[in-house]
C-alpha cells in the first residue's frame, strides 16, 4: 500500500501532537492513547511523573516565626507526596513581597534550612517538589510589610475592596509605583529566591504570574499605567514576566521552571480590556525559554470574562507547544478526557488535594473524597491542616 499525502499529513500531524506532549512516537499511537490517563505516567524533563496530578500551589498561611516555613508544614507536604507532582504555596522572594500574615518566605537562610528539611521529607517519601514564587505586589498591607512601609506596585492603582490581615479585613493601601531601575531590583529579588529554592532541594520552581499579584499586575491594562518599557503595548506589559523568567531560568535551566499565568480569573481586583491578545504575547514570549510547563487557571462556566476571544485551556493548548498543566474545577472523568483529546498533558488539584492526601489513590479506587474545610484553608495550626483522614485512616 502506498502512502497518499493525506496520509503523510495525517502522520506527520499524530508525530507533532504526541512530542508536542512529550509522549514517545515508538509506542504504537493507539496503544498509547488509550494507554493515556490520570495514573500514567510523564516525562517532565528530567523528571519522572508516577501520575498527571499535580498538587496545585495553596496558600495556608501556617509558616512559623520569621515566616519560616516548620516541621508541620514537612508533615502536610509529605501527607501528599503521592501527587505526580506538588507545587508548594506562594512563597515570598523578599519581605515587600509579602501579602498575608505567616506565608512563608525564601529570602533568608533560617527560611532556606525550613524549606530544606521539608524537600528532604517530601523526597524520602518519594516525592517530587516545586517552589512557588511569589511576589503580591499591590495585594498586601502595611502591616505586613516591612517597617509598615506601603506595598509597590507597576502603578500607584489602589485596588477595590480589603484585604485579611492579622488584625482583621483592612481596607487596601495605594502602592507605590515602582521605578524603571526598582524594577530591575525586583528581578533580582527573583533570582535570588530561585538560587535560594535550588540551595533549598527543590526539584523546580513554578513562577507565580497568576490572580492578580505582582506579574499579573504588570500584565494587565487595568493594574498598569506605566509610561516606560514595562507599560503600554501587551509586549511592554509582558517585560517584566520574561525578565523573571529569564533571570529563574538562568538558575535553574529552563526545564526545571514552570509559569502559572489566570487570565480570566478577577481575583484581587484584576482585570483586561483583551486578555486573549495580552496572554498571547505573553505565551509566545514564554514559548522561547522551552519551559518545563505552562499552568493554566482555567475560567469556569460562570466566570466574568472580557470581551474578545475566550483564553481558555483550549486557546493554550493552540498556542503552546509544550507541556501544559490545566486547573480549575475538574473531577476524575473530566480530567481523563481532558488528557484522552490531548488538551492537557497534567492537571492540579487543589481544594480536593488540601482535603484529601491520598487523593491519587482515592481516585484509583474510585473512593469518596473528603470535603474540603473552608474556615481552615488560611489558619486554624494543624486543624484543617495535617488531620484529614486517609483511606487508611
Ligand atoms: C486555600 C487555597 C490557597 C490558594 N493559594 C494559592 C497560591 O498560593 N498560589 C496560587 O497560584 N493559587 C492558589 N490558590 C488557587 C488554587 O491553586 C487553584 O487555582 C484553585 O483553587 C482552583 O483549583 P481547584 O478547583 O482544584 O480548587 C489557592 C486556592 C486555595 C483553595
Amino acid at each position: 500500500m502506498t502512502s497518499t499525502p493525506l496520509d503523510l499529513g495525517h502522520a506527520l500531524a499524530k508525530i507533532w501532537y504526541l512530542a508536542r506532549a512529550n509522549r514517545l512516537p515508538f509506542i504504537t499511537m493507539t496503544k498509547n492513547e488509550q494507554a493515556i490517563d490520570v495514573f500514567s505516567s510523564f516525562k517532565l524533563g528530567p523528571l519522572h511523573l508516577p501520575n498527571r496530578l499535580v498538587m496545585a500551589p495553596m496558600t495556608r498561611n501556617r509558616a512559623g516565626p520569621g515566616d519560616v516555613p516548620g516541621r508541620v508544614s514537612a508533615t502536610y507536604y509529605v501527607q501528599r507526596a503521592s501527587a505526580g507532582l506538588i507545587v508548594t504555596e506562594g512563597t515570598q522572594v523578599s519581605a515587600q513581597g509579602q501579602g498575608y500574615a505567616r506565608t512563608p518566605g525564601i529570602y533568608n537562610e533560617p527560611q532556606v534550612a525550613g524549606w530544606k528539611t521539608i524537600t528532604d521529607a517530601v523526597h524520602s517519601a518519594g516525592g517530587r517538589i516545586f517552589l512557588q514564587l511569589w511576589h503580591v505586589g499591590r495585594i498586601s498591607h502595611p502591616s505586613v510589610q516591612p517597617g509598615g512601609g506601603i506595598p509597590v506596585a507597576p502603578s500607584a492603582l489602589k485596588p477595590a475592596g480589603q484585604i485579611m490581615t492579622a488584625q482583621g479585613m483592612q481596607d487596601f493601601v495605594t502602592p507605590h509605583a515602582l521605578t524603571t531601575t526598582e524594577v530591575a531590583g525586583v528581578v533580582e529579588e527573583f533570582r535570588r529566591g530561585a538560587a535560594n529554592a535550588k540551595r533549598a532541594g527543590f526539584d523546580g520552581v513554578e513562577l507565580h504570574g497568576a490572580n492578580g499579584y505582582l506579574i499579573d499586575q504588570f500584565l494587565r491594562d487595568k493594574t498598569n499605567q506605566r509610561t516606560d518599557r514595562y507599560g503600554g503595548g501587551a509586549l511592554n506589559r509582558a517585560r517584566f514576566l520574561i525578565e523573571v523568567t529569564e533571570a529563574i531560568v538562568g538558575e535553574w535551566g529552563a526545564e526545571r521552571v514552570g509559569v502559572r499565568l489566570a487570565p480570566t480569573n478577577p481575583f484581587n481586583d484584576i482585570a483586561d480590556g483583551n486578555p486573549a491578545a495580552t496572554f498571547a504575547v505573553a505565551v509566545n514570549e514564554l514559548s522561547r525559554f522551552g519551559l518545563g510547563y505552562l499552568h493554566i487557571v482555567e475560567p469556569l462556566p460562570t466566570d466574568p470574562i472580557a470581551a474578545g476571544e475566550k483564553p481558555d485551556i483550549k486557546f493554550f493548548r493552540r498556542i503552546w507547544r509544550g507541556t501544559l498543566i490545566g486547573n480549575k474545577g475538574y473531577d476524575l472523568s473530566r480530567v481523563n478526557a481532558a488528557l484522552r483529546d490531548g488538551t492537557v498533558d497534567l492537571v492540579s488539584f487543589a481544594a480536593l488535594f488540601l482535603a484529601n492526601p491520598d487523593l491519587p489513590e482515592r481516585f484509583r479506587r474510585g473512593a469518596a473524597l473528603n470535603t474540603p474545610d473552608r474556615p481552615t484553608f488560611y489558619a486554624g495550626g494543624e486543624k484543617g491542616y495535617i488531620d484529614y483522614p486517609t483511606l487508611e485512616g
